[in-house]
């Protein structure tokens, strides 16, 4: 009651007349930049308009500033099972809790990205969307839910939203004074390269990392950048783009019936069907999309029941990539009939496992190979499958590197630094190591690694050992889950070395989580909590709060998939 009380009297301060001016505030909740970059469009299109905007990051982003708010532009993306990516995870949890003040007459235009592969598409804008309008904001344009390939898409909707705003943010602009724009946007230099146009870069080293035995393959790869102007920072990503395996793709067109040289049209472009299909469409993860579409082009009744039962189709599609479903449903069909089903390769991302500051030219990755059989079949990852096995090197692969503000490491060098990367987890923490290393940061680093087995799984071992030895690792805690008969993950080094967890963080050490997101970080995180109960003063709540006070602070950052 008394929470209610507060944000109505909140409210009541809010909707008073004021002298500042009432921009448009675009938020944006990204983790590997797409929705960064939409929202970037949204602010150049708003002030090509003359509107005054402010674009900024929901993780830097005052909540307290909301009760100040006319117009809001959401641009979110959705992860894993319906969850906000980290930085937008504080305001998504903020506008759900009794603090959230009304919001009366605010008008709001949500866009989301996110991935028909997954089950809670969209789900982040969804729900910022209903916990705006329930604080009392107002629809002004409708929400949008994108699927990967949503470039056409994005333009249509900022289209439509600033038509919708216009009016509205210019009336409100003529009837207060302007004030200075305080929220000045600063863009780091961007290569010439991206995800539109990536690099053809060659593919020099790929190296299986495990032993013979293990239940894994992940290989360290090596890409030189050379005669591009691509730079990265440690914590940034690598898009890649990929071929399909020629393999199957042949496989799929002698099943289908259809001539190889046949002439499509992918989106401006006219090519044979089978470069299509190798160069440029979806043919591994599979998403419901492209089962209603081939369903109904090839009046398939089995698949269009399927279609109506969500679960049932979620089900099917676990099990099998887009060739399955081809090779299963075979029918008479065009060459370009079947391209139309399907959607345009998206490039992968991987976090990156080099520092220029060590690498200079060259950008490595820690990539784990997917692997699995289903009918009589071996399987592969799209991209996965390509690096680990079918590229050759000496290929051209083309990339293009992606900026995450929100996996970095401290600016001070002094810092100390805990790192928690279990399997290809590792990848950013062997970047963070070569930076800290050529930098001759005094900082103290730990970090927490975890694999199945020793002999098999310890990734990169020589070079831990080595900055153990030279003393740029100051403590290293090693969780090979099936090496006894109780499993051990790097959360139980965790809670053992409790006490010492906690007095880092006290003394101001930055904390970093990379990899599985599913289980592994909420476990982690868990025991976070749990530690900080056993070795502070706090209770659970209290240890609750302090981390997300160490998120709000940058101190606490999660790179996890
Ligand atoms: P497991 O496969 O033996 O169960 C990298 O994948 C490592 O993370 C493996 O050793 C794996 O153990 C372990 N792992 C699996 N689930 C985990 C979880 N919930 N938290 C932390 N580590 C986990």
């Amino acid at each position: 009651l008394a929470a209610s009380a507060n944000s109505a009297a909140v409210a009541g301060i809010a909707t008073a007349p004021t002298v500042e001016s009432a921009p448009l505030t675009i938020l944006y909740g990204s983790q590997t930049g797409n929705a960064k970059g939409v929202a970037n469009k949204l602010k150049e299109q708003a002030q090509a308009r003359g509107l005054s905007v402010q674009l900024v990051n929901m993780a830097d982003y005052k909540p307290a500033n909301l009760k100040k708010e006319k117009f809001i532009a959401i641009v979110v993306s959705t992860y894993g099972e319906g969850e906000p990516p980290e930085p937008a995870e504080a305001l998504h949890g903020f506008l759900a809790s009794k603090k959230a003040p009304k919001l009366d007459g605010v008008k709001i235009a949500v866009l989301g990205l996110g991935d028909t592969s997954y089950e809670f598409f969209c789900q982040t804008a969804k729900d910022f969307e209903t916990r705006l309008t329930a604080l009392g904001a107002d629809v002004l344009h409708a929400r949008a839910d994108l699927d990967v390939d949503y470039d056409a898409q994005a333009a249509t909707w900022l289209t439509g939203a600033l038509d919708a705003f216009e009016p509205l943010v210019k009336a409100q602009a003529a009837a207060t004074p302007a004030a200075a724009n305080p929220f000045a946007v600063v863009s780091a230099p961007a290569s010439q390269y991206n995800k539109q146009n990536p690099f053809a870069a060659e593919l020099s080293v790929v190296q299986k990392i495990t032993g013979r035995d293990s239940t894994k393959d992940v290989r360290h790869i090596e890409i030189s950048l050379e005669g591009s102007d691509i730079t990265y920072l440690p914590g940034d990503a690598l898009g890649v783009y990929f071929l399909n395996d020629e393999a199957r793709v042949d496989e799929v067109l002698a099943l289908l019936n259809l001539d190889a040289d046949a002439q499509v049209k992918v989106g401006e472009e006219t090519l044979s069907i089978r470069t299509a299909l190798i160069e440029k469409l979806e043919l591994t993860q599979s998403y419901p999309g492209f089962v209603e579409k081939y369903a109904e082009v090839t009046a398939n009744a089995a698949l269009q029941a399927l279609v109506a039962d969500k679960a049932a189709l979620r089900e099917y599609l676990n099990e099998r990539q887009i060739y399955d479903v081809i090779k299963q449903n075979t029918a008479t069909i065009d060459a370009q009939t079947l391209v139309d089903c399907l959607r345009k390769l998206q490039a992968r991302l991987y976090s990156i496992a080099s520092s220029q500051a060590e690498v200079e030219e060259e950008v490595h990755l820690t990539v784990g190979l997917v692997e699995f059989d289903a009918f009589g079949e071996k399987h592969h990852g799209g991209c996965s499958g390509y690096l680990a096995l079918r590229a050759e090197e000496g290929a051209k692969v083309k990339v293009f590197s992606e900026h995450n503000d929100n996996f970095r490491l401290p600016q001070n060098d002094d810092t100390p630094v805990i790192m928690i990367g279990p399997g290809t987890g590792i990848a950013p923490f062997r970047a963070f190591l070569q930076e800290r290393d050529a930098r001759g940061a005094a900082g103290e680093n730990w970090l927490f690694f975890g694999n199945p087995h020793f002999t098999q799984d310890f990734l990169y071992q020589v070079e831990i050992q080595g900055y153990v030895k030279s003393g740029l690792l100051t403590k290293v805690d090693l969780a090979f889950s099936r090496d006894q008969a109780q499993k051990v993950y790097v959360q139980d080094r965790i809670r053992e070395k409790g006490a010492e967890v906690v007095a880092w963080l006290e003394k101001g050490a930055h904390l970093y989580i990379c990899g599985d997101a599913n289980r592994m970080a909420k476990d982690v995180h868990q025991a976070l909590v749990d530690v900080l109960v056993a070795h502070s003063s706090r209770d659970a709540e209290q240890a609750e709060e302090y981390l997300k006070e160490l998120r709000a602070a940058h101190r606490y950052q999660k790179d996890v998939y």
